[in-house]
C-alpha cells in the first residue's frame, strides 16, 4: 500500500500539451493569483462578454471579519452581463454553433441523443419565453426537480437567461424535504419530469411532486406552475417493466412542456444583470438540521467555474469529457453545466447507473463516446473495484487522460485502483477538495504538473489561500493537522445563505474571525501535500452525501416510539460513512423489527433514501454527561466495536457504555 511518502508524478501522456506543464509554473501562476487577483481574474474576465465593464476601483473587494462589519465579497462589481449568453451566444459566435455541447445517454443503452450548441441556445430561448409567459421575472426563485436529462440544462440556462435564480433539488430527495425546500426559497414555479428510470426502478418524479406540492399548500405556499416534460413516453423501459404510468395533471396549475416550449419563440434577449446578482441556489445540509440556501452570484461564479473547468481537468478542444454526478448536487451544477459551457467543451450528460444493464456501464460509455477526462466518486469506485478487472479491462479506454474524484477522501486503496485499472497508469487523478460553498475546487492537483499522492489533495487551485488552525485559532506552519480555513475569497465562493445572512456569519465566520471555516479537518505533510482528513462537525458523509446527525435524530424522534436518538457515521467500506443509529424507546414503546422498518422507512420519507440508516440498535440510555450532553466520542467507539473508549469520568452514568456494548447488534458488524 503507497504511504503518505508514495509520489506519483504526472506522466508524459497528462503533461503534454497541457495549460500547465510543471510544477514550478504552477507555482509561478499561483503567486501571480494571490498577489495579484484583480490582474489574474480581470484577465480571464476578458475571455467573457460583459455588456458593461467592472470597474477597476472595484474590481475586489470583501470582508471576512464579523468585528469589521458585515461579511461581504463582492467580484467584478459595476459590471453587467448574463451568464446563459457567455455560455451559449458567445460560443456561437466563435464558431463553436455545431459542435456538441453534451451526448445524452440514457439509462437503457439503447436511449441516447446529442444536442449542439445553437440547438441548446434555441431551447434555453424557447424556454426562457415559456416562463416569463408565466410570470417569472428577474430575481424570482424557479423550483426544479429533474432526472439526468438535456432538459435539466435547459432549464438552469432558462432562469439565467430571464435573470430568475434556479433552486434545484436532488430528485432523490423525498416530497417533504423537497417542499421544506420550495417553501423556503418562496418558488413559485416548479420544472420537473412526469419520473425516469434508475437502473430497473421507476422514479415517479411528478408524484413526489404533487405531494411536494399539497404540502406546500398546507403551509400557505403556493406553486401556480408546475411544467413537466414527459420523459417516460420517449425512453426504453427496463426488460419486464410495465410500459404504462398515468401522470396525474392539475388543470390550471399544470403543463406539459412538449405543449408549450416547442411553440415557444427560439430567440430571447438575455436579461443583463449585475456581477452580483444571484445565480442559483442549492440547498446543503446544515449542522442545526435545517437546510442552508447557499447563494451563488454571477460573475465570480462564472469565472471560477470556467478557470477550475479548464486547468484541472485540462479541457482541450477536442476532448470529451465526463461528469457522472446528478444535476442535483454542486458538482453537477458547476461540471457537469456551467464549467463545461463556459469553455465551449463537449460532455457526456449519463442518465443511468454504473450497475445498469451490467457493472460495466461506465466503461462501455468511455469507450462509446472516447471519453478523455472521467469524473466520478470515490463510492461509486470502490463499489466497481468488488467486481472483476476484466469488466474494465474488455473495454478499449485509451482515450482516458485525467480521472477526477470528488465528495470525500479517496482512501489509497481505491486511488490506486483508479489510477492501475482505469488510467492504465497513464492519465493523472485529480482528487478534487470542495464544497457546495466553495462554487468550485479548491484544493487539487494539476493535471500535467503537480505530483500526485494517493488521497492527498494537494496543492490550492488559483487564488485560494488554505491556512490550517489550531484549536485556539493559531496558525499552524509547514507539517501539522487543524482546522481547514481561508483568510481571504476567490471569485467562486458563496455569498450568503438565502435569506439568512446572520446565519451565514454565524456558520462560517464566528469560530474563528478573519476566516471561512470549511468544517473540515486537514493535515499538510512534510512536502507540503494537504490531506482532508474529513468533517470536524456534526455532518455525515454517505456516498458523497452530506447530511447532518441533527437532520436524522430529528426525523427518527418524530416516531411516536421513540424518546431519544443519537446519530453518529461508522466507516463503511463502499459508502466511505454510513449511519449508525442508538434509540431510546419512549416508556410504552417497544423496541422490535416493526420499529425498525418503520423508522428505516420513515427517514426515506421525511429526507430521502440515501439516507437510510444501516445501523439502529435499542439504547436504553444514551452515555451523558452530568450536564446532560451526549458523549458522541463513546457512541462512535461502540459503532466499530472499539471499547478503547478512553476517560468516561464525567458521564453521568458510567454503566451505560458496557449496556451499548452488549446491546450491539448482530448487523452492525466491527
Ligand atoms: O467534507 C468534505 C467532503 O464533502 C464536503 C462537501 O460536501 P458538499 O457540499 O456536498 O460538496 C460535495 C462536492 C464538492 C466537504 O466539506 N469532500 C468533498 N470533496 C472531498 C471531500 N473530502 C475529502 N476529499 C475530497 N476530495
Amino acid at each position: 500500500m503507497p504511504s503518505e511518502k508514495s509520489v506519483y508524478e504526472p506522466s508524459a501522456h497528462a503533461s503534454k500539451g497541457a495549460y500547465v506543464t510543471s510544477l514550478p509554473q504552477y507555482q509561478q501562476m499561483y503567486r501571480r493569483s494571490v498577489d495579484d487577483p484583480e490582474g489574474f481574474w480581470g484577465e480571464i474576465a476578458r475571455h467573457f462578454h460583459w455588456e458593461t465593464p467592472a470597474d477597476p476601483a472595484r474590481f475586489f473587494r470583501y470582508n471576512f471579519d464579523v468585528a469589521k462589519g458585515p461579511i461581504f465579497t463582492k467580484w467584478m462589481d459595476g459590471a453587467t452581463t448574463n451568464v446563459s449568453y457567455n455560455l451559449l451566444d458567445r460560443n456561437v459566435r466563435n464558431g463553436h454553433g455545431d459542435k456538441v455541447a453534451f451526448y445524452w445517454e440514457g439509462n437503457h443503452p439503447d436511449d441516447y441523443s446529442r444536442l449542439t450548441y445553437r440547438k441548446l441556445l434555441e431551447e434555453v430561448c424557447r424556454l426562457a419565453n415559456v416562463l416569463k409567459s408565466r410570470g417569472v421575472q428577474k430575481g424570482d426563485r424557479v423550483a426544479v426537480y429533474m432526472p439526468m436529462i438535456l432538459e435539466a440544462v435547459v432549464t438552469l440556462l432558462a432562469c439565467a437567461r430571464i435573470g430568475a435564480v434556479h433552486s434545484l433539488v436532488f430528485a432523490g430527495f423525498s416530497a417533504d424535504s423537497f417542499a421544506e425546500r420550495i417553501v423556503d426559497c418562496g418558488a413559485r414555479v416548479l420544472v420537473t419530469a412526469d419520473g425516469a428510470w434508475r437502473g430497473d426502478k421507476l422514479i415517479a418524479l411528478k408524484s413526489i411532486c404533487d405531494q411536494a406540492m399539497s404540502k406546500c399548500a398546507a403551509d400557505g405556499h403556493n406553486v401556480e406552475t408546475c411544467l413537466v416534460i414527459g420523459h417516460l413516453g420517449r425512453v426504453t423501459s427496463p426488460k419486464g417493466a410495465s410500459q404504462r404510468h398515468k401522470t396525474p395533471m392539475t388543470v390550471g396549475r399544470d403543463i406539459w412542456w412538449h405543449d408549450a416550449v416547442p411553440q415557444a419563440s427560439s430567440s430571447c434577449y438575455p436579461e443583463w444583470v449585475r456581477a452580483e446578482d444571484p445565480l442559483f441556489m442549492l440547498y446543503t445540509s446544515g449542522s442545526t438540521g435545517k437546510p442552508k440556501g447557499v447563494l451563488h452570484t454571477t460573475a465570480g461564479y462564472l469565472l471560477y467555474a470556467a478557470t477550475t473547468f479548464k486547468y484541472v481537468f485540462d479541457y482541450r478542444p477536442d476532448d470529451v469529457y465526463w461528469c457522472t454526478a446528478d444535476v442535483g448536487w454542486i458538482t453537477g451544477h458547476t461540471y457537469v453545466v456551467y464549467g463545461p459551457l463556459a469553455n465551449a467543451a463537449t460532455s457526456v450528460l449519463f442518465e443511468g447507473t454504473p450497475f445498469y444493464p451490467d457493472h460495466g456501464r461506465f466503461w462501455s460509455v468511455v469507450e462509446k463516446y472516447r471519453v478523455t477526462q472521467f469524473y466520478t466518486a470515490p463510492t461509486a469506485i470502490r463499489a466497481l473495484m468488488k467486481f472483476d478487472e476484466r469488466l474494465v479491462k474488455r473495454h478499449d479506454l485509451t482515450s482516458l487522460r485525467v480521472l477526477g474524484s470528488v465528495g470525500e477522501p479517496i482512501n489509497p486503496e481505491a486511488w490506486l485502483w483508479y489510477y492501475r485499472v482505469v488510467g492504465g497508469e497513464r492519465c493523472s487523478i485529480v482528487d478534487t477538495f470542495w464544497q457546495t460553498e466553495t462554487g468550485g475546487h479548491v484544493l487539487t492537483p494539476l493535471p500535467g504538473a503537480t505530483p500526485m499522492k494517493p488521497g492527498a489533495a494537494g496543492f490550492p487551485f488559483f487564488g485560494v489561500e488554505p491556512v490550517l488552525l489550531d484549536e485556539g485559532g493559531k496558525e499552524i506552519i509547514g507539517e501539522g493537522e487543524g482546522y481547514l480555513v481561508f483568510p481571504r475569497p476567490w471569485p467562486g465562493l458563496m455569498r450568503t445563505l438565502f435569506g439568512n445572512h446572520d446565519r451565514y456569519e454565524l456558520t462560517y465566520f464566528t469560530k474563528f474571525p478573519g476566516y471561512y471555516c470549511t468544517g473540515d479537518g486537514a493535515k499538510r505533510d512534510a512536502d507540503g501535500f494537504l490531506w482532508v482528513t474529513g468533517r470536524v462537525d456534526d455532518m455525515l458523509n454517505v456516498s458523497g452525501h452530506l447530511m447532518s446527525t441533527a437532520e436524522v435524530e430529528s426525523v427518527l424522534t418524530e416516531h411516536r416510539g421513540v424518546a431519544e436518538a443519537a446519530v453518529v457515521a461508522k466507516p463503511h467500506p463502499v459508502k466511505g460513512e454510513c449511519l449508525y443509529c442508538f434509540v431510546t424507546v419512549t416508556e410504552d414503546g417497544v423496541f422490535d423489527e416493526r420499529l425498525l422498518r418503520e423508522l428505516k422507512q420513515h427517514v426515506r420519507e421525511r429526507i430521502g433514501p440515501f439516507a437510510q440508516p444501516d445501523v439502529i440498535q435499542n439504547a436504553p440510555a444514551l452515555p451523558k454527561t452530568r450536564s446532560g450532553k451526549i458523549m458522541r466520542r463513546i457512541l462512535r467507539k461502540v459503532a466499530v466495536n472499539d471499547r478503547d473508549v478512553g476517560d468516561v469520568s464525567t458521564l453521568a452514568d458510567g454503566t451505560v457504555v458496557e449496556q451499548l456494548f452488549a446491546m450491539r447488534p448482530p448487523d452492525a458488524a466491527a
